[in-house]
């Protein structure tokens, strides 16, 4: 058992978490006496983020859907590993971008993978590791379309060229996900100002935080 905070962060492309991390991390920084420790997946350390270019390369179009979850849960196992778990053993607060709901609401509900083989698959990556919590950042998937459309600073990668279904069957994978862990996935309204979604980050993560660690 480790003794830090582990908090995914989730949401459709779009839903703006690059930004509300960035503004989330110094904030906590303000609040909390522990290391503060951001990270991202797929990638977060040298291994994975080496899987991350093979994955999202656009030119890998002929990419199966089994070996792109394969691919993920690698770059994980190798993640939690190399980061997340000495960090976590050390006490910190580790903010992750991604985890194991992207592969069940992408290559789950949005490629069409059977979910329990994800959830098997992200079990024996993460030898059953659950988020403390995660902070799930809902859009539209218009919106979210229309806000990738309009960032010019983002990478475009290979699972935004896909169609907005893809997008859509993606969100109700998470809205899914959040109906049968309640406990864990808070909802947060992202299409409210970036502000205001910060506010709400916070005030999720102080209440779980209280919950868990009785103070
Ligand atoms: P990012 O744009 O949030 O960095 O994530 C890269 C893409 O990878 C994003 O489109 C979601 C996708 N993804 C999956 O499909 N499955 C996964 O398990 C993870 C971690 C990400």
């Amino acid at each position: 058992m480790t003794n830090g905070f582990l908090i995914s962060f989730e949401g459709p492309d779009g839903a703006g978490k690059t930004t509300v991390l960035e503004q989330v991390i110094p904030r906590l920084q303000e609040l909390f006496h522990q290391d503060i420790i951001a990270t991202r997946e797929p990638g977060g350390v040298d291994i994975a983020e080496k899987i991350r270019d093979i994955i999202l390369d656009v030119n890998h179009t002929a990419m199966d859907a089994k070996t792109e979850l394969l691919l993920y849960i690698a770059a994980r196992r190798q993640h939690l590993v190399e980061k997340i778990l000495p960090n976590l053993e050390n006490e910190a607060i580790v903010l992750v971008d991604r985890f194991i709901d992207s592969s069940v609401a992408y290559q789950g509900y949005g490629r069409g993978l059977e979910v329990d083989d994800i959830t098997w698959l992200n079990a024996y990556a993460t030898d059953h590791r659950q988020p403390d919590l995660t902070v799930y950042l809902d859009v539209t998937s218009e919106l979210g379309l229309e806000r990738i459309s309009k960032s010019v600073n983002r990478e475009v990668n290979r699972l935004d060229l896909e169609k907005l279904e893809m997008h859509q069957k993606v969100r109700q994978g998470y809205l899914t996900l959040l109906e049968e862990n309640a406990e864990r996935i808070a909802l947060i309204d992202a299409s409210q100002p970036v502000n205001m979604v910060v506010d709400d980050v916070l005030a999720a993560i102080i209440k779980k935080y209280k919950e868990l660690k009785h103070v």
